[in-house]
């Protein structure tokens, strides 16, 4: 399809959605899932998607610490699926095609409300999954003020699911970040960044089969991994947003299936960097550019006080597709053409918070956890954990409070982002090994000393980037619930099939049953 105009459409900003009800047990929310059809450029003809409460992004949840909120999350959504489902993986033959789950990503709760990929149900909950307990899920916000998000996690539809449109951010307050007079209101703008593909007739195009398949695999066959040709910010392909000279706050988050990005500036201004998936940053960061791989948030301030009727450019860098000609180089546009409305009197801090460092915690396991390829029964690649599938029982049992490190070791061609559920981590290091001499006879053989991760990675953390032949381990307390949670790449075409593994949380006592 003919590339689409850059910048003509104005960047969406999000309504925090009003609770349904608040009563003394917190606020509650109704959301649903519905087909709807959305303008996403002013030359393409509308888009049929799936969204939270008819919206993509997913309306905005806003939350402060300690408060509790609930929500249900009911499914209206018709029974045949927009996008090309492949039956052949987790005999998804014998299920309905349309189920969802939502999962609150970075969220510390329980795990019957953590949006367990088996706790599925299908619309207007006839048919639930084996691991559904509730229609009402809870999030208790005990946790660091922070941009979560929420999407889909279905069992083998997580990537389709929310190709279609399922998710959305939920942004936690609390009153530590409130005294740092960060900008705020109108000048603190979440921002949704995902690739897309469309047909011309504006549907969305997801490959129902890898490219130059074998006549054999199944029809439609997962891929591998989807890189899309277009942007698509809070809702609108490549928009530009007119701001006024000052300071502002962009939360910003990595919605999409595959595609990695490494933002700048093209005017050479930096990102100040004041947080990542879990919390703000001890200290400021000043960033000439950001990975930002899927599912990682990071929390930046533009300061546009000296750019008055400029013209600035987000940009990406990394490819593929990221050289200026093929288009994916370019994230969005800012205009600072509005007026200054008042004097900004927001801060831009040094120190922001306090992190402690889990480093001096007795550690009581060390789990050396492998990324694996292999390939299934049609010679398609399947990623593995530690050589197991997703519906291998669970090998990972925490116990309740205790710290643990998990060494991530890379040993496909390409990076992975690990996520895990249920806690944040800290990351401790990356390491270089010999990949080739791995691949032939197993020796992991260490080519570097361990390096610390960026300075911008030294917070919380949910999800980070295990790069190709490294060792990337990282350190986690885990509670403060017990029960199964579930640990993956977030990659989503990898996450469905089938680099996704359950873990559980245990007590003393359980473990000493066993
Ligand atoms: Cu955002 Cu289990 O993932
Ligand atoms: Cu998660
Ligand atoms: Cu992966």
């Amino acid at each position: 399809m003919q590339r689409l105009e850059k910048f003509v459409d104005p960047l969406p900003l999000l309504n925090t959605l009003q609770p349904s009800n608040k009563t003394r047990n917190g606020a509650h929310y109704d959301i649903t899932m519905e087909e709807f059809p959305a303008k996403l450029h002013r030359d393409l003809p509308r888009t049929t998607l799936w969204g939270y409460n008819r919206q993509f992004p997913g309306p905005l949840i806003e939350a402060f610490r300690d408060e509790p909120v609930s929500v249900t999350w009911h499914n209206e959504l018709p029974n045949r699926h927009i996008l090309p489902v492949d039956t052949s993986i987790h005999d998804l033959d014998k299920l309905p095609t349309v189920r969802t789950v939502v999962h609150l990503h970075g969220m510390e709760t329980k795990p019957e409300s953590d949006g367990h990929p088996d706790a599925w149900y299908t619309r207007n909950f006839q048919v639930t999954g084996p691991t559904f307990t509730q229609r009402t899920f809870h999030y208790p916000n005990h946790q660091r003020s922070s941009l979560l998000w929420y999407h889909d996690h279905a069992m083998g539809l997580t990537r389709l699911n929310v190709y279609a449109g399922l998710a959305g951010m939920y942004i936690l307050r609390d009153k530590h970040e409130a005294s740092l007079n960060l900008p705020s209101g109108d000048y603190e703008i979440p921002l949704m960044i995902v690739d897309r593909s469309f047909h011309p007739d504006g549907s969305l195009s997801y490959p129902a089969q890898p490219n130059d398949a074998d006549p054999n695999l199944p029809n439609p066959s997962i891929v591998p991994a989807f890189l899309g040709d277009t942007i698509v910010v809070n809702g609108k392909i490549w928009p530009y947003l007119e701001v006024e000279p000052r300071k502002y706050r962009f939360r910003i988050l990595n919605a999409s299936n595959t595609r990695g990005y490494r933002l700048s500036l093209d005017n050479g201004e930096v990102l100040h960097q004041i947080g990542s998936d879990g919390e703000l940053l001890r200290k400021r960061v000043e960033m000439e550019e950001i990975g930002l791989q899927p599912a990682e948030r990071i929390d930046v301030i533009i300061d546009f006080s000296e750019l008055e009727g400029q013209t600035i450019i987000l940009k990406n860098n990394l490819g593929p597709g990221a050289d200026p000609a093929d288009g994916m180089g370019e994230i969005m546009q800012f205009r600072v053409t509005e007026k200054l409305k008042s004097k900004d009197t927001s801060n831009l801090p040094v120190n922001l918070s306090y992190v402690p460092s889990l480093k001096q915690d007795e550690i009581k396991t060390v789990r050396y956890l492998k990324l694996v390829g292999s390939t299934d029964e049609y010679d398609r690649p399947l990623l593995l954990l530690n050589n197991l599938k997703w519906h291998d029982p669970v090998t990972e049992n925490p116990q309740l409070d205790s710290t643990e490190i998990w060494a991530f070791i890379n040993t496909t061609n390409f990076s992975h982002p690990i996520h895990i559920h249920l806690i944040q981590f800290q990351v401790l290091d990356h390491q270089t090994f010999d990949l080739e001499r791995f691949n032939e006879d197993g020796t992991l053989l260490f080519t570097g000393a361990p390096q610390a991760p960026l300075a911008n990675n030294r917070s919380w953390k949910d999800t980070i980037e295990v790069p190709a032949g490294t060792m990337t381990r990282v350190i986690a307390n885990f509670g403060p619930y017990t029960g199964e949670y579930v640990w993956h790449c977030h990659i989503l075409e990898h996450e469905d099939y089938d680099m996704m593994r359950p873990y559980r949380v245990i007590t003393d006592e359980r473990k000493d049953k066993k």
